[in-house]
């Protein structure tokens, strides 16, 4: 049983003026649980950039016991922003899966330049080169590492399970990016949760992150079978391997990772309840097109960068690509 805490519009109600617009571009599980809090919040003024619009907005939080409900500022063609927002806004989080990225780049032409902070709310360790063709000259351009487990269940509507933060670079000197900056996304929020937390080593995080990904996100999609399919010994295996060949490229790519995080990853998998499954699981069971390139590609493109070979995870890579290939009407691959 949740419990009702939150409704309203996309216009800022806090006390005081609003301190920043911000474009959510993306509205499915991740965009619309940050876009959630910040219109609970009240202190800027939020804008839904979505491909399948919805009046409501509700996010169920089971993590926090709470549902919010919201009838939100929600656009579905950037060519009718203008009048409706002034661009560039202050901060765009941008939250479609990373294959989407070139498929939202009307939403980021429209949205940024100068005074812009795009924060790239997807896996994988590319964000900021995936999404640098499509803005304005003058946007600055952060990775976001999602710890966030939220659901779509209908266009609007998600559910909230684990976590609930993303974590920025605390400093980023090629795109000139403080820790003052973390703070006044984080404030937007007005809670003391953290939704915007800063690390100092955003190499080892983003490698850390897409060791998980590599391991849970393949095999369950592969074999159709929740996160307990890691229990069997020839599943694990493979698992260590993808481990394994992730690290290997991420250490030679900077991240400072232990000897014992692959097998330490796999295990703290292995002890989640039966049902945990993955989002590209869910994503294969929906029928939507697979994030792998994200994943499997940019392990390749990096091990090829420094001419480490990394079998196990091109043949998951290719499997999910023939997978990906059938799914997804609207996407294609
Ligand atoms: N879900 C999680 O728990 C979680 C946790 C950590 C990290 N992540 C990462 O976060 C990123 C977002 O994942 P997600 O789970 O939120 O994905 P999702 O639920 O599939 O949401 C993506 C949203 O982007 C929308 N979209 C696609 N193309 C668009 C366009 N051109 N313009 C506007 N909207 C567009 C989709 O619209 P439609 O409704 O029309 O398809 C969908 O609502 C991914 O990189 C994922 O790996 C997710």
């Amino acid at each position: 049983m949740t419990e009702e805490t939150a409704t309203g519009t996309g216009a800022a109600t806090g006390t005081g003026a609003a301190t920043g617009t911000v474009a959510v571009v993306g509205a499915g599980g991740v965009g619309a649980f940050f876009a959630g809090y910040l219109l609970a919040a009240g202190r800027a003024d939020v804008t839904l950039c979505v491909r399948t619009p919805f009046d409501e907005l509700v996010v169920e939080s089971e993590r926090w016991g709470e549902t919010l409900r919201f009838r939100p500022h929600v656009v579905a063609d950037p060519a009718v922003l203008t009048g409706a927002l002034e661009a560039p806004v202050d901060w765009v989080l941008l939250a479609t899966k990373a294959h989407q990225t070139d498929g939202a780049a009307g939403w980021l032409r429209a949205l940024t330049g100068a005074g812009t902070t795009v924060v790239v709310l997807q896996n994988g360790v590319e964000q900021v080169e995936r999404v640098r063709p499509h803005v304005e000259p003058g946007t600055r351009i952060v990775p976001g590492i999602v710890y966030s487990g939220v659901e779509p269940l209908a266009p609007g509507r998600i559910v909230h399970r684990t976590n609930g933060f993303v974590l920025v670079p605390e400093r980023d000197p090629d795109e000139r990016f403080a820790p003052e900056d973390a703070a006044r996304l984080d404030a937007l929020f007005a809670s003391d949760r953290g939704f915007v937390r800063t690390v100092a080593d955003v190499t080892t995080a983003l490698w850390q992150k897409l060791c998980a990904n590599v391991v849970a996100n393949g095999i369950t999609a592969l074999t159709g079978r929740r996160i307990e399919v890691l229990r069997r010994d020839d599943v694990r295996r493979v698992a260590l391997a993808l481990a394994e060949e992730c690290l290997a490229v991420g250490r030679a790519e900077g991240a400072s990772i232990g000897a014992d995080f692959a097998a330490a990853t796999i295990d703290r998998m292995v002890d989640m309840p039966a049902g945990a499954g993955s989002s590209m699981l869910f994503d294969r069971l929906a029928g939507r097109t697979l994030e792998h390139d994200a994943l499997y590609g940019a392990v390749a493109r990096a091990g090829h960068r420094h001419g480490i070979a990394t079998p196990t995870s091109d043949a998951v890579g290719a499997l999910l690509a023939a997978v990906s290939d059938v799914l997804g009407g609207r996407e294609g691959a």
